[in-house]
């Protein structure tokens, strides 16, 4: 087979228009490929055939006051049918797997693969599935909601990526998405990079869900079950490699607004598959790995279990 570079790895410098396609065209990936397609590059949606169609014939509408509200062409099919320079990974964990066979490995043999779901264990599923070195470990903040196929509602004043260095390509790929409005960086430590998101967003998911309570309900009123849930997840995390300080979390819960709920407080509310084995289950298997106990986690991911 010909080897085509991919476009992503040529320039360290403005990123030419590349093709990328984007797996789960939802909150986040119906955000991105707005913002990629608005700077020049070639956007394919890879989603349901309902999802498919509608975006094939209306585009995506994206509403933010960041990036101001606009519509964008894309392409979308069910499946990935031509080679791309960057696959985004944007489902949710429960879904992860039947979409994957939407996108064939030998369609990015010269491509890179960018998951953005929230969770650690999604980046091996990846590997195995496209090759170490074409993976990036990545995580994104913000708040962007689709309320219908191809209509996205991107809350947050802020989106921000940040992507694990692995190997040279990555940085291009951060000035491509900077160039199109995600605030990118580049850290050096993939554990570093999804640990430090996953401490920081269980505790908060886990409680937040558990007993339906927006996050200032759960600072007033379980405030020291808050305070050792997060204990428990930073030591996970220090043991994988990645960011541990409870009291920085505690102080990043404390300046959240009251009233703000996790998106699987809002998955639970909705009668939606919650990503616990992703959020939670990952903490408890890491935790087991590590010989370091986690009985508050335990007993919240089994009550939810329980209750799902
Ligand atoms: N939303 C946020 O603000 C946010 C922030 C940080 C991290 N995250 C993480 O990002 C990930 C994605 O979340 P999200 O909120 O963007 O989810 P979402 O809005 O539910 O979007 C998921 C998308 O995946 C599509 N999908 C589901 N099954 C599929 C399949 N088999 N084949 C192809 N497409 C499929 C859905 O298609 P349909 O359109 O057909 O339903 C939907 O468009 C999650 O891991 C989440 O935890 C989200």
């Amino acid at each position: 087979m010909p080897h085509t570079a991919p476009h992503i790895s040529e320039s360290g410098l403005v990123p030419p228009p590349a093709r990328v396609a984007v797996l789960g065209p939802g909150g986040i990936g119906g955000l991105l490929a707005a913002l990629l397609s608005r700077a020049g590059h070639q956007v394919t949606c890879i989603a349901g055939e309902e999802t498919a169609d509608t975006l094939r014939r209306g585009g995506i509408r994206v509403r933010s006051g960041r990036f101001g509200d606009f519509t964008t062409a894309v392409e979308a099919d069910t499946a990935l049918r031509e080679p791309v320079d960057l696959c985004l990974v944007t489902v949710k964990q429960t879904a992860l797997d039947a979409a994957l066979d939407r996108v064939p490995p030998r369609l990015l043999a010269d491509g890179l693969v960018l998951p953005l779901l929230n969770g650690v264990e999604h980046v091996d599923t990846l590997r195995n599935r496209y090759g170490q070195g074409r993976v990036v470990p990545a995580v994104v903040r913000v708040e962007s909601t689709r309320t219908a196929p191809g209509i996205i509602e991107h809350g947050s004043p802020f989106l921000e990526i940040d992507l694990a260095l692995r190997h040279e390509p990555v940085v291009p790929l951060a000035a491509l998405l900077t160039a199109a409005g995600a605030d990118t960086r580049v850290l050096p430590d993939e554990n570093a990079v999804l640990w430090g998101k996953l401490a920081f967003l269980a505790p908060f998911a886990l409680l937040t869900t558990r007993y339906g309570l927006p996050i200032g309900a759960v600072r007033s009123e379980r405030r020291e079950e808050l305070a050792a849930v997060v204990e428990e997840t930073a030591a996970v995390s220090r043991a994988c490699g990645g960011q541990g300080d409870a009291a920085r979390i505690l102080t990043r819960y404390d300046a959240f607004p009251a009233g703000s709920k996790s998106s699987m407080q809002r998955d639970a509310e909705a009668g939606r598959p919650l990503e616990l084995d992703a959020i939670g289950g990952a903490v408890l298997r890491a935790a087991q790995r590590h010989g370091i106990p986690v009985p508050l986690t335990t007993r919240l991911v089994s009550e939810l279990e329980e209750a799902g």
